[in-house]
């Protein structure tokens, strides 16, 4: 694993809703490990009237520094203890009682990633704590997520993160497709122990 040099800033863009859909559905088209990308349709229907935050990474292109293009996003919206949206409602079923939700605000990580020749140069926990920052200013106290236990290398960040392992849901024909949900409290604490260096832009 590549170490990120300790001197480098992180160049963050966070991106208002319509902007951000079209600038997700891009990026997920460099990921052709997931066999679902979202569109922006789906991303403006998801996210639009309730808070959230699109957050992106930018680096130059090694062959031509002129250029700027996103290698990471993140994308993280609240959920409500009582969703009417199906796939929504279903989590918080899920994640209740495990997780509270009376009087207190949750934000769950819905989307991310880091391009395939960018990871492991510390894109990712740059977004990362940038969310944190966000998510407290904004009065989340828990960030959740849910992964699989095939998604080894998000598994290994979440951990480095001190994500904690809140529910396991075996699948009982495939032990790789069981669902993993984690999270994190967010306090002061949290943000003391943040390390990225980071310039953030904020586009319409
Ligand atoms: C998971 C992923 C986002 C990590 O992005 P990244 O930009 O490479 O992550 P970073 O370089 O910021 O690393 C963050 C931390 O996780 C650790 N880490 C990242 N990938 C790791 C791996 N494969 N194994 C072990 N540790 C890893 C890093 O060492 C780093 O720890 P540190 O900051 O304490 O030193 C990237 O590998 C990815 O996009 N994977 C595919 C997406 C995916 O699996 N999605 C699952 C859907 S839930």
């Amino acid at each position: 694993m590549m170490l990120a040099p300790i001197t480098m800033e992180y160049r963050i863009r966070e991106y208002g809703l319509q902007q951000g859909a079209l600038e997700i559905e891009y990026i997920e088209e460099y990921f052709g490990e997931f066999p679902s990308r979202k569109t922006a349709t789906e991303v403006v229907r998801r996210l639009d009237e309730r808070d959230h935050q699109i957050l992106m990474a930018e680096a130059p292109l090694p062959d031509d520094p002129a250029t700027v293009v996103p290698v990471a996003y993140k994308v993280s919206h609240e959920i409500r203890m009582h969703e009417t949206e199906p796939k929504l409602a279903d989590l918080v079923a899920r994640l209740q009682p495990t997780v509270e939700f009376q009087d207190r605000k949750v934000l769950y990580n819905w989307l991310g990633g880091t391009r395939r020749d960018w990871r492991g140069r510390g894109f990712f926990r740059a977004l990362t704590e940038e969310q944190e920052a966000w998510a407290h200013d904004n009065g989340f106290s828990e960030i959740v997520v849910k992964t699989k236990n095939c998604f080894y290398d998000m598994r290994s960040t979440l951990d480095q993160f001190e994500f904690n392992v809140i529910k396991f849901e075996p699948d009982a024909d495939d032990s790789r497709e069981s669902k993993v949900y984690l999270s994190k409290r967010i306090g002061l604490e949290v943000l003391d122990r943040h390390r990225s260096r980071r310039q953030v832009v904020r586009s319409a």
